[in-house]
């Protein structure tokens, strides 16, 4: 279990992980553009596991989900304190409708890589991106079985962290490996965005 858990963005995919989590028995701080005001509703629909605060004192948890459009994250990074080994969740995509990415926009690199280079001192793992929303909304566990959530990262002690987080909110974490590699799979484009897979319900039984 990860010390504190901080979600940046409040939309269709930070509260369907706010709720996943929270019903893990995990607190959850929230937070979205406009103020922590502004999440009381979701905050009382969500339950008293979830916190709103400002997005300076989410973004300090141990462990941070970006969960906000493409164009905010560079520009959100270049203004947080750097991240001294803490864990940054990259949930983003960098496009939209899982159309192919413009890699050549991004310097050559997938987008991850791209937000690890934004991240002084971070530990970046990819996942929860290659659901739609509306699957991310639902229980991770069915009677298929766990649907599958993909992760990538540099740090093998960092993926270990995030694939026990993915796993304890009901989800089956498949490590991809690198960033380079594993994003690439996952981004706008890779061969498994949008795919929507099961374990067995067999390996959930055991
Ligand atoms: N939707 C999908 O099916 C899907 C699937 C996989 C990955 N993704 C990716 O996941 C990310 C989030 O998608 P979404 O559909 O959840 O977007 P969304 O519904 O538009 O929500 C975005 C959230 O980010 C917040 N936000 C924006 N800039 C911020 C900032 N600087 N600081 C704090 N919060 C900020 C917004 O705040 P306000 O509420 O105040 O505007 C909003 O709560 C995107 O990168 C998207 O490409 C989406």
């Amino acid at each position: 279990m990860t010390a504190t858990i901080g979600i940046v963005g409040s939309g269709a995919v930070g509260r369907a992980l706010a709720a996943h989590i929270a019903a893990s028995g995990q607190d959850v701080l929230l937070c979205n553009s406009r103020g922590r005001e502004t999440l009381e509703p979701l905050v009382e629909e969500l339950g008293p596991r979830v916190t709103a605060l400002e997005t300076s004192a989410v973004a300090a948890a141990d462990l941070v989900v970006f969960a906000i459009p493409w164009p905010a994250v560079v520009p959100l990074l270049e203004e947080l304190p750097p991240w001294h080994g803490r864990i940054l969740v990259d949930a983003t995509a960098p496009a939209s409708h899982f159309r192919m990415p413009s890699r050549y926009e991004l310097g050559g690199l997938t987008s991850s890589e791209v937000v690890q280079a934004s991240a002084a001192g971070a530990r970046v793992v990819k996942t929860f991106c290659t659901l739609p929303a509306a699957v991310l909304a639902l229980p991770p566990a069915t009677e298929a079985g766990r649907r599958v959530m993909f992760l990538s990262g540099d740090d093998q002690d960092a993926r270990v962290v995030v694939g026990a987080l993915v796993d304890e909110i009901g989800y089956a974490a498949i490590d991809l490996g690198s960033l380079a590699t594993g994003s690439l799979l996952q981004q706008p484009g890779g061969s498994l965005a949008g795919r929507e897979l099961w374990t067995s319900a067999e390996v959930v039984a055991e």
